[in-house]
């Protein structure tokens, strides 16, 4: 069946059998900052930035199986509330003070309760957010990108009022022949969705992206499964993936994480030599840090955009 990739792409992912209903989770099949070695460090920077910002509610949107919060719990002072929000039913092994709720996945969201004092995160959710597919056509005309379950493409016809406006506006040409446009709209709108979900605090979303002073002309899509890249076929196999126009997302503000995290005293420097006669083991702690600090501040996460906007 031939359809858009917006549609194929939600069933894909969030239908039925869609990949991120597996049991495995995404960190069966990729590495995140959120799930790796680093995430007690990333969880320490966030307790940081909500004991500044004076919240004491944290809820993870896309919190894969909550491997964040887990690190968060065993860092944040009791009286702080933590949530997890995900598309599968609270997992077994999660630590007791931890909520959950349940999401339809997608560009659609549950009621979260309007949590106030809150900062909601969304880390590596909008990527995964279905968005519109465009490519120009010989006479650079914008068109819809159709596929069928194998991933096979085919042009369609042009774009729709909304998704050619937005183009325009966001993502404007000029456009060669074979040129990509993936249409942030439908991004835009989950993370206005997510604000609108938020009684008071910070809503955050940090993800892979580019800004309109370097668009990927080339388009972005792509598939992942079991720890490697690979073609995307929405059949349920494999993540679909597509990085995010942040700079349209209506943000407060955009940093890069490696800034942000700076800021927050995450530096990756390397503890003093003499530490390692005097007190080994901290010293291997403190190697460790470093380490973990360079892999969130370092090349590829470090370039991560973290869109903040305030509410109320
Ligand atoms: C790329 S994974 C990121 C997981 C985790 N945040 C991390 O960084 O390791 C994307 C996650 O977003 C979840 N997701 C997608 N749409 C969602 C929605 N509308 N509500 C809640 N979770 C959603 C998926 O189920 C998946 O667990």
């Amino acid at each position: 069946m031939v359809r858009t990739w917006e549609q194929a792409w939600g069933e894909a992912l969030y239908g039925e059998a869609g990949f991120y209903r597996r049991p495995e989770g995404p960190a069966g099949h990729f590495a995140t900052s959120a799930q790796g070695p680093a995430a007690d460090l990333l969880a320490g920077a966030l307790l940081e930035l909500a004991r500044r910002e004076s919240l004491t509610t944290i809820v993870d949107v896309a919190c894969g199986r909550g491997e964040l919060l887990g690190s968060l719990a065993a860092q944040a002072d009791p009286s702080v509330r933590l949530v997890g929000v995900d598309v599968v039913d609270r997992p077994a092994d999660l630590p007791k003070r931890i909520e959950w709720v349940r999401s339809p996945g997608g560009a659609e969201l549950p009621d979260l309760d309007s949590p106030a004092q809150a900062l909601v995160l969304a880390h590596e959710w909008l990527d995964v957010v279905p968005c519109p597919i465009a490519e120009a056509d010989e006479d650079g005309v914008l068109r819809t990108v159709l596929v069928d379950e194998d991933g096979i493409e085919t042009l369609g016809g042009p774009l729709p009022d909304e998704d050619r406006a937005w183009s325009d506006t966001r993502w404007p040409g000029p456009r060669a022949s074979g040129d990509r446009v993936e249409v942030g709209r439908t991004r835009d709108a989950a993370f206005d969705a997510l604000v609108a979900r938020t009684g008071s605090g910070l809503v955050v979303a940090i993800d892979y992206g580019h800004t309109v002073a370097a668009r990927p002309t080339a388009g972005t899509l792509i598939g992942f499964a079991e720890g490697s890249a690979c073609p995307p076929v929405p059949d349920g196999s494999c993540d679909v993936t597509a990085h995010v126009a942040m700079d349209s997302l209506g943000a407060d503000e955009l940093r890069t994480q490696r800034d942000l995290l700076r800021e927050l005293g995450v530096d990756g420097a390397r503890p003093p030599l003499e530490l390692a006669s005097t007190d080994p083991a901290r010293y291997l702690a403190g190697l460790a840090a470093a380490s973990h600090a360079s892999a969130l501040t370092g090349s590829g996460a470090g370039d991560f955009l973290w869109a903040l906007r305030r509410v109320g």
